[in-house]
């Protein structure tokens, strides 16, 4: 694996491939490595000729300081990761290579995306999603680039951003990697206590609850009732948001739309001073 840590060298360096009209898959990261990520690796690694990952913990995405300060940066133990994935190339800049002192303003219009769920509640937090990736996207040029659906609605504002600004690329969305309990991997679960990743794992009890209960007959609302219900008794847990929701826009379904299908049931809560966020499609 190569390891790249400016934009210059980089661009020279993938420019060839683009001559030769290989295609180049794109995983942007911010480390703190785990399978799920590696499944997008290997996503690439299948459908692409040549695959960058980037491990880059971008400032200008958290809106909590304290966030970006305790958020893991294991990166001997990252780049062994890769090398087993076999990627091709790291992509490992600094804050100032990706934001050179006068940098420009960023503020691109997310519409309701930017308003509603993680976008209320981590304001400012797509401005800066979109900000690093469109500048990623500009470095690296990849034909295809890889996001996971644990992380829904980024997905979405990423797909938002590349038809608003035809960016000439494909987004592919790659399903939710989970330990075998059902907790979603995240970077974030290495800050929970061994009590506060049991709490943790009522997150996922709840949304395959959900279908649980659809599948016995309850209707989508109902059961997710019955969820929320079982989430609200569970100790420990600090509930932000629940919601059942059209995929399309993320819409909160009401009783006469809880028969579209599919539906995404999608959910935010703190665990041990932790913020956990979970999805699953209906
Ligand atoms: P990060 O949280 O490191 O995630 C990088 C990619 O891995 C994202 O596309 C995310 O959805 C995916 N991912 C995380 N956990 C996953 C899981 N359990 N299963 C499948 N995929 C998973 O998301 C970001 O970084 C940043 O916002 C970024 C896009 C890199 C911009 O800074």
């Amino acid at each position: 694996m190569e390891v790249f840590t400016t934009k210059d060298a980089l661009k020279a360096h993938l420019s060839a491939f683009k001559t030769n009209d290989k295609t180049i898959g794109f995983v942007p990261t911010m480390g703190a490595l785990h399978d799920g990520h590696l499944a997008l690796i290997e996503r690439s690694k299948r459908t692409t000729d040549i695959t960058v990952c980037s491990i880059f913990v971008n400032p200008t995405q958290f809106n909590d300081p304290a966030d970006l300060e305790k958020y893991p940066r294991p990166i001997e133990k990252d780049l062994a990761l890769l090398q087993s994935a076999d990627c091709d190339i790291l992509f490992l800049p600094t804050v100032e290579e990706i934001y050179p002192p006068r940098d420009e303003a960023w503020l691109f219009d997310l519409g309701k995306l930017d308003e509603i769920w993680e976008g209320a509640k981590r304001p400012g937090h797509y401005q800066g999603v979109t900000q690093v990736v469109y500048k990623l996207f500009d470095i690296v040029k990849p034909s295809i680039a890889f996001f996971g659906q644990k992380d829904f609605q980024q997905c979405m504002v990423i797909q938002y951003m590349v038809d608003k600004l035809r960016l000439p690329l494909r987004i592919a969305v790659v399903d939710t990697v989970r330990d075998p309990d059902g907790l979603a991997k995240s970077s974030r679960n290495v800050r929970l206590s061994p009590s506060g990743r049991q709490q943790a794992l009522s997150l996922s009890k709840a949304l395959f609850m959900v279908k649980e209960r659809m599948e016995e007959g309850m209707t989508p609302l109902q059961a997710k009732e019955e969820a929320q219900h079982f989430l609200l008794e569970t100790k420990g847990i600090e509930l932000e948001y629940f919601a059942l929701c059209n995929p399309s826009d993320l819409s909160e379904i009401n009783q006469e739309q809880q028969y579209i299908r599919p539906l995404v049931a999608i959910l935010a809560a703190w665990v041990d001073g932790v913020r956990l966020i979970d999805n699953i499609l209906l």
